[in-house]
């Protein structure tokens, strides 16, 4: 159901792979509510084609960049606006990649360059690109900004590895260039933190199934979807919520604040 929420906006959204992809789900939910973008991945990401079919449908443009280049990034912002005709007026960081998590490094076992690479895709990747819009004093007013990331960043989930430090890296640089922007171009920055959610970042993760089913039987609203995600950043990007900024937003059923449910309970209780 399409409420034109986003009618006249226009964004670029980075990392949607395929139609798993929270991203490839927001830009579907974008392009009902009105909005225009231009699709962005890394190179290597393209390859894999589907991306043009989200392109097709949603009648955009696709740029590859790698969101650890800032040479990328300056072109990706140069050219989509360009494309769009004007500046931007909202952006999704939808980006997150663990080389440990990938190769079954433990957390206690890392290959610190490993580590480095994923802290510059995961988290770093995120300044790179706010830095590249301020500079380039590409965002409009009111403009905002959303990154996803996992509760990982303030509670331990062993298997999570080394992305629980780069989401709490992210969540902080939400914070620290969110001042900026706000400050001087009335633009606000966000975090959403997203239920588990099966997708090929998500699936990466040892022990998903566990994680997931865990997290659903804990949360009295059950886990968020990508297409629950893909809503909330709607309402994020649109009018509706102009002097939210600097937050890091839970968009899972209650999880957060659970500290436990009769379901989980049931599981420990010894049957007669
Ligand atoms: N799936 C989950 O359980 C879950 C939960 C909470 C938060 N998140 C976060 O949601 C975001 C999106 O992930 P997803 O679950 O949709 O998985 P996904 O695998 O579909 O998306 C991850 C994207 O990151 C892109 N990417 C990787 N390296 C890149 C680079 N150097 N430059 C540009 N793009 C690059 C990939 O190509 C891919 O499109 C990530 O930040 C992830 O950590 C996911």
């Amino acid at each position: 159901m399409s409420h034109n929420l986003l009618k006249g906006k226009k964004g670029i959204i980075f990392g949607a792979l395929d139609p798993n992809s929270i991203a490839w789900k927001t830009a579907e939910r974008v392009h009902e509510e009105g909005g225009e973008f231009v699709l962005t991945n890394a190179p290597i990401a393209m390859r894999m084609g589907q991306i043009n079919d989200l392109a097709e449908k949603t009648g955009s443009q696709i740029i590859p960049a790698d969101a650890t280049s800032e040479e990328d990034l300056q072109n990706l912002v140069e050219k989509s606006m360009e494309i769009l005709g004007g500046k931007i007026d909202f952006v999704l960081h939808s980006i997150g990649m663990s080389v440990n998590v990938r190769k079954g490094r433990a957390y206690t076992d890392q290959k610190y360059d490993w580590t480095q690479k994923g802290t510059d895709v995961s988290a770093m990747s995120f300044h790179k690109v706010m830095q590249t819009l301020y500079k380039a004093d590409a965002m409009n007013e009111w403009g905002s900004i959303v990154a996803l990331t996992y509760m990982a960043a303030q509670r331990v989930f062993p298997d999570y590895n080394d992305m629980a430090d780069n989401k709490a890296y992210l969540e902080s640089i939400a914070r620290s260039f969110g001042y900026f922007f706000g400050r001087d171009k009335k633009v606000r920055v966000n975090t959403i933190s997203q239920s588990p959610t099966p997708t090929t970042a998500g699936q990466g993760v040892k022990g998903f199934d566990g994680f997931i089913s865990y997290a659903e039987k804990m949360s009295p609203l059950g886990n968020a979807t990508a297409l629950d995600c893909a809503n909330y950043t709607i309402t994020l990007f649109s009018d509706l919520t102009k002097r939210v900024t600097l937050q890091n937003l839970y968009n899972d059923g209650g999880f957060s604040n659970m500290g436990v449910s009769d379901a989980v309970m049931d599981a420990f209780v010894e049957k007669e």
